[in-house]
């Protein structure tokens, strides 16, 4: 026991020990440096901009090394985060699954503060930084604790299924987890009738879509998905009938009924990847668009910008200083974590 309270102890003191502010200055040099960060936004990160982002990224990924820190960078990160500072890129399932297979000490959630929350429950003994706390997620706030109480009171002995997009509260008063990428599996796996599906109304219909499982939902809703029509994504066909146009499972039912394709934020990257259409509209958050374009030179991008201002919140200079300043720190109570900790793990063991 003494000897992990001191390796603990040593661990903290290094990471608490306050570095020097780094050198942000675009010389020649750098710019040299930087090159391959460059060529792999070119696309999408233009020459005016890239004297900004330049001496951020390298100053980042020095620090990095510094802390023994990883950054974990949801696919709606800016490109100039999502390329050139994420280590472990991807959808929310993904970075489930990679946070709780790091060895870095210090984890940097490049994302919202429900997924900064998860990497917490996953690994209790790191610390898990967040660039800027007001990260949020109107499908987070749109349920308590306490509501998800009431629910199993209206519907004794019927299991919650909920959507990692919740706190880890109303995790700990769940039976599973589940993402966009695997909501109809973990459905499915519980061998049931009816679940519960909490708290995405839309992604909830979209599962029903496609199980016999019955499924009582929330009233919650993605203020970014929520927005798109279908009147829209007519108008993108009748400019030109050939696009193909793939939406995320947190759009109204009549969005995904005129798409060509539904799936989480990874299944539609792989989705391009894979057809490499000639011209594609992505129906989620846009920055998602930018960080496909960046590797995919035979597609069009048409981009309908819907933009979450809780991922927009992060940026390469809160990255810097909350690595720099170790500050920002996620923490759940740890009664409420063990609870919470049982959700995800089923649904990451059930995906494995
Ligand atoms: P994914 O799990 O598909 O990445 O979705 C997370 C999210 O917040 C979408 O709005
Ligand atoms: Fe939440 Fe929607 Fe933003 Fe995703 S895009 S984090 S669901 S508000």
């Amino acid at each position: 026991m003494a000897t992990v309270h001191s390796e603990t102890d040593a661990r903290n003191t290094r990471n608490r020990e306050v570095l020097p502010m780094p050198d942000l200055t675009f010389t020649p040099e750098l710019a040299r440096e930087m090159e391959p960060y460059y060529a792999k936004v070119a696309k999408v990160v233009t020459p005016l901009e890239w004297p900004q982002f330049a001496p951020l990224i390298k100053a980042i990924n020095d620090l990095k090394k510094q802390r023994n820190a990883v950054i974990l960078a949801h696919n709606y990160m800016t490109p100039e985060i999502f390329h050139c500072v994420g280590d472990i890129r991807g959808d929310s399932l993904q970075l489930a699954k990679e946070a709780a297979r790091t060895d870095a000490e210090v984890i940097v959630q490049a994302g919202v503060h429900f997924m900064a929350e998860t990497s917490k429950l996953l690994n209790p003994d790191k610390t898990v930084l967040i660039p800027d706390l007001r990260a949020g997620c109107s499908l987070a706030s749109s349920i308590t604790a306490e509501d998800v109480r009431m629910m199993r009171e209206a519907y004794p002995g019927v299991p919650v299924v909920t959507y990692v997009n919740t706190s880890a509260e109303v995790k700990a008063e769940s039976d599973i987890c589940c993402t966009s990428a695997n909501a109809v599996k973990v459905v499915e796996s519980l061998g049931v009738p009816r679940v519960i599906m909490i708290p995405d109304e839309y992604l909830a219909k979209y599962v029903q879509t496609k199980t016999n499982v019955e499924i009582i939902t929330w009233k919650g809703h993605c203020e970014v998905h929520e927005r798109f029509t279908a009147e829209e994504l007519e108008a993108f066909r009748a400019a030109d009938p050939s696009v193909k146009i793939i939406a995320h499972p947190e759009c109204p039912p009549d969005v995904i009924k005129a798409a060509d394709f539904t799936g989480s934020t990874s299944g539609m990257i792989d989705w391009v990847k894979k057809h490499k259409p000639a011209k594609v509209v992505l129906v989620t958050e846009c920055s998602m668009s930018s960080n496909v374009a960046a590797e995919a030179p035979e597609t069009e991008f048409i981009r309908p910008c819907n933009l979450c201002p809780h991922m927009k919140r992060i940026t390469l200079q809160n990255i810097l200083d909350c690595l720099l300043y170790m500050r920002h720190e996620v923490t759940v109570d740890p009664l409420v974590a063990e609870r919470a900790r049982r959700a995800v793990e089923r649904m990451i063991n059930l995906t494995n």
